[in-house]
């Protein structure tokens, strides 16, 4: 992912294969995701800016706080995408020694911190992501965000994201959102969000 990229925005593959994340998310449903819904924002956003070319070097950023509904949505909703999809892996990662010491100061162990991800993922009313970011104090922060907004990067790096839109867990797993937040944990991609962390520092 690339947070300086402009028009046109190109529909980032899967570094892994559909069928890798399985049994915690499945084919069905990252084909369904990535390919359809993810793509058609893509797209989407690519129409919408097609003929207003004073916005073709307005980064992705930039064009998720934008006051147009439908640009701002349709940015969100590449944004928002491509960092999740970026922060999961079928590889068996753990967060560093120097992302632990953080995760500990932050919020004690974690455990306190999966338990403040999954409550605050179960809080959301309809769709949303939650995420883990890093403010302006140094320290981890738990936020949600809802439809495709983004959070408000004068406060707040993203380290990673969890979509919880139905979309990412309706097949698998119906209405059973915390079972997919659950799941969730076991695929996060700590490399990624170590890169995240030292952009962010
Ligand atoms: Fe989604």
């Amino acid at each position: 992912m690339n947070y300086d990229n402009f028009y046109p925005f190109e529909y980032e593959p899967l570094s892994y294969n559909l069928e890798e994340l399985n049994p915690y998310i499945s084919e069905y449903t990252l084909y369904f995701h990535h390919d359809k819904h993810y793509k058609n924002y893509v797209d989407k956003l690519n129409a919408l800016i097609e003929r207003r070319p004073m916005l073709h070097n307005v980064s992705l950023e930039a064009l998720t706080k934008m006051s147009d509904d439908d640009i701002r949505t349709n940015a969100g909703g590449v944004y928002n995408h491509e960092l999740y999809f970026a922060s999961l892996t079928p590889d068996d990662t753990e967060p560093s020694e120097k992302m632990t010491k953080l995760i500990n100061d932050s919020f004690g162990s974690e455990k306190e911190m999966w338990n403040e991800i999954i409550e605050s993922g179960l809080g959301i009313v309809g769709s949303g992501y939650v995420w883990l970011v890093l403010d302006n104090d140094g320290k981890l922060d738990v936020i949600v965000t809802h439809n495709q907004d983004t959070p408000d990067f004068d406060k707040y790096a993203p380290i990673f994201n969890i979509d919880v839109w139905e979309h990412s867990y309706y097949l698998d797993r119906q209405n059973r959102r915390v079972d997919y937040l659950t799941a969730v944990k076991s695929v996060i991609d700590w490399e990624r969000a170590e890169k995240m962390l030292n952009s962010a520092e």
